[in-house]
């Protein structure tokens, strides 16, 4: 299986409209139903490793997994730590053999955001790995909105960041936010426009378990490259797992109960890259 390079692949698929999906996974068991979704919608995916994934089982035990998966599957599967705040965590995946790293200074200031962007993507360059930063904010979890429109990525800042530091691919805050919400984001599409208009650099849309599909199609049409999705399968390896336990836990035997479970990971993971690839069967 010939993997293409990221970087191209991200560039190429804001020029064509297209999108790769990137799965949050916690370990053997939910990449391997990634794997399996990547093969039945003939996509490639990203599988990536948050900080705690890391911090458990390092960024070298990640890269084999998915080397072991790789060797089994006909998809290209990307490696990506999402979310570090850390640079150290960055150029210890980079070492490691990440294909693709985000270093989040969203929290920080933009003057400290650049210069950690900048520090990253110069590690980065002689291994030929993807770096991503972001600027405004993902909604949910811990992150501190300080007001109404605190979230929203301001289009000076974008062309600070891309001129600056020059990211591989940037994520933008434009109203999606993580894990499930009570009713579907408010998407900032004339903001998506704006940044669109002005940087050529592939975006990144996060919070992808709570945007309806009409949503992720009109932000694939207008510049998103990747597509962040998580937290539904999290939540389906949890529930799905928990209701076969619960059936017998005495009796409760792991490759038994996740031979049931996998495939429910994967249904959802292809449901989402099914909802990505009718992008392009409507164009
Ligand atoms: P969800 O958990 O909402 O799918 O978002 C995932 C994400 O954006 C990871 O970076």
């Amino acid at each position: 299986m010939q993997k293409k390079d990221l970087i191209e692949l991200v560039k190429t698929y804001r020029n064509e409209q297209k999108c790769l999906i990137g799965f949050n996974i916690n370990d053997i068991y939910d990449l391997k139903a990634i794997a399996l979704a990547a093969d039945e919608a003939l996509s490639p995916v990203m599988a990536m490793t948050y900080p705690p994934v890391v911090e458990l089982n390092s960024s070298f035990l990640c890269k084999k997994m998915v080397e072991g998966i790789q060797a089994n599957t006909k998809q290209p599967i990307y490696l990506h730590l999402d979310h570090s705040t850390s640079i150290t965590m960055c150029k210890q995946a980079i070492d490691d053999g990440y294909d693709s790293v985000m270093i989040d200074g969203s929290q920080r200031s933009l003057k400290e955001n650049i210069a950690m962007t900048k520090e990253v993507v110069k590690y980065a360059e002689s291994a030929g790995v993807m770096v991503e930063a972001e600027i405004g904010k993902i909604m949910g979890r811990d992150v501190v909105v300080k007001s109404d429109k605190d979230f929203l990525a301001s289009v000076n800042d974008v062309k600070a960041i891309v001129e600056e530091a020059q990211p591989h691919i940037l994520a933008v805050g434009i109203g999606t936010a993580h894990g499930f919400t009570p009713k579907a984001p408010k998407i900032h599409f004339d903001r998506l426009a704006e940044i669109a208009d002005a940087v050529a650099v592939p975006l990144v849309l996060h919070g992808g378990t709570g945007i309806p599909d009409e949503d992720i199609q009109k932000s694939i049409q207008m510049g998103v490259a990747k597509l962040n999705v998580g937290t539904m399968i999290h939540t389906t390896y949890m529930k799905s797992l928990y209701n076969e336990m619960r059936k017998d836990i005495d009796s409760a035997y792991p490759p038994y109960l996740l031979k049931t479970v996998i495939p429910e990971i994967k249904d959802v993971a292809l449901n989402r890259l099914n909802a990505v690839n009718k992008q392009y069967s409507l164009a």
